[in-house]
């Protein structure tokens, strides 16, 4: 096995998890505020940010996936000077050969599945986003680990323990309390948010009518509701092309960008032009300001630490760190969009966070695995 890399001797593991937890929180604030932050009318097209989205991850993955190639080949320069050999790093064509022969190898088409499943669900994160509180977003997005463990033990044939099966009914109360009076706070969604007047069009002199960004609560909830089954089915679908191959990471990346870009690519086709389409490619970019660049550059940095976290940690930490961000999204929603605490809310998220906590508590036949590979 590889040895454990390190960012300024902080082991990789730790610092991908920590970032994956900011990055969480970053995300769901950015998203909701470049959403509701513009009336309607000068809104960017959700459907360009998740197609920006897997082209720069593709791309990034890419050049990861290359420099790798080119890392491994490369003799180090004192086995170099042992040999005689002034020059032994391979050419940037000949790596670059290598990791597209790996790219379009015959199994390519299994990412095929979860990359359609991975552009459903961060189309659905808009919706979501847009017609809900973050804090309440956040908290029922958690829901994703009920629908992971449903899917590794329908197809990864994975056994539960009985504390886990609970801290998973922990986990559907806390986000029912959450949910319920969620409703009560989206009718008290601060003004500066309500509504906001739209930036005048044409004439200086022209009146600016108010726009009111209107939350759907029950729009949002199924849109969490599907994208937690689509996590949960891309993630373990994932996990299986994984673990059933040796295939680096970075060119698994780019397999599921290069299959998500035809799924990404059709709402964009499909979509009426606007009365004033000034083409396709302008049209992409329309009202994509520096609010809607920074969603998708945290998108693209969470899709990139997911990948890190997947391969030099694990699924159970990665619950770990998602939780966490819980708790910043949340004080960060105080902070900026003066987000109520209200008992409810307090009662709900404690239960998920508890919840989350108990289900990654090593089970005994852990405990009992770790304490004999230790003594043997
Ligand atoms: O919340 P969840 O863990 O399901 O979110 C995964 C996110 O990471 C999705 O937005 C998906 O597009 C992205 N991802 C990625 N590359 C991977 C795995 C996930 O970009 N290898």
């Amino acid at each position: 096995s590889e040895s454990a890399p390190s960012i300024c001797g902080m082991p990789l593991k730790y610092v991908s998890l920590v970032t994956l937890a900011v990055q969480n929180a970053a995300l769901s604030i950015v998203m909701h505020y470049s959403r509701v932050s513009t009336p309607p009318s000068h809104s960017y097209s959700p459907a360009s940010a998740v197609l920006l989205n897997e082209l720069l991850k593709g791309f990034i993955s890419f050049a990861v996936a290359v420099m790798r190639v080119r890392d491994h080949n490369s003799i180090p320069l004192t086995s170099r000077k042992s040999i005689g050999m002034a020059n032994a790093t391979p050419s940037w064509i000949s790596c670059l050969r290598r990791v597209n022969a790996e790219i379009f190898s015959r199994d390519c088409w299994k990412l095929s599945i979860p990359a359609i499943l991975y552009v459903i669900q961060n189309s659905l994160q808009f919706v979501a986003v847009s017609n809900l509180p973050v804090a309440s977003f956040q908290v029922t997005y958690q829901m994703k680990i009920l629908t992971t463990a449903a899917f590794s033990v329908a197809l990864l044939g994975k056994r539960l323990s009985s504390t886990k099966w609970l801290s998973l009914l922990f986990l559907a109360i806390g986000v029912g309390i959450v949910q319920i009076q969620t409703s009560f706070v989206s009718s008290h969604v601060p003004e500066s948010l309500r509504s906001e007047p739209a930036r005048t069009v044409g004439s200086a002199h022209e009146a600016a009518p108010i726009h009111m960004h209107v939350m759907h609560p029950l729009k949002g909830f199924a849109a969490v509701f599907a994208a937690c089954f689509t996590s949960g089915l891309a993630g373990v679908y994932f996990e299986m092309v994984l673990k059933n191959s040796k295939a680096d990471l970075w060119v698994r990346n780019v397999q599921l960008s290069l299959f998500s870009i035809v799924p990404a690519l059709l709402p964009i086709i499909y979509t009426t032009p606007r009365p004033d389409s000034q083409g396709i490619v302008a049209d992409l970019f329309k009202n994509f300001g520096g609010w809607a660049w920074a969603t998708v550059a945290i998108q693209v940095m969470g899709g990139l630490i997911t990948a890190v976290v997947i391969k030099y940690s694990d699924n159970i930490m990665k619950g770990f760190a998602t939780s966490l961000s819980i708790i910043l999204s949340f004080l960060a929603s105080v902070a900026l969009f003066h987000f109520r605490i209200t008992p409810a809310f307090l009662l709900g998220s404690s239960t998920v966070l508890a919840a989350t906590w108990m289900y990654n508590q090593p089970s005994r036949k852990d405990i009992d695995m770790s304490f004999s590979e230790k003594s043997s």
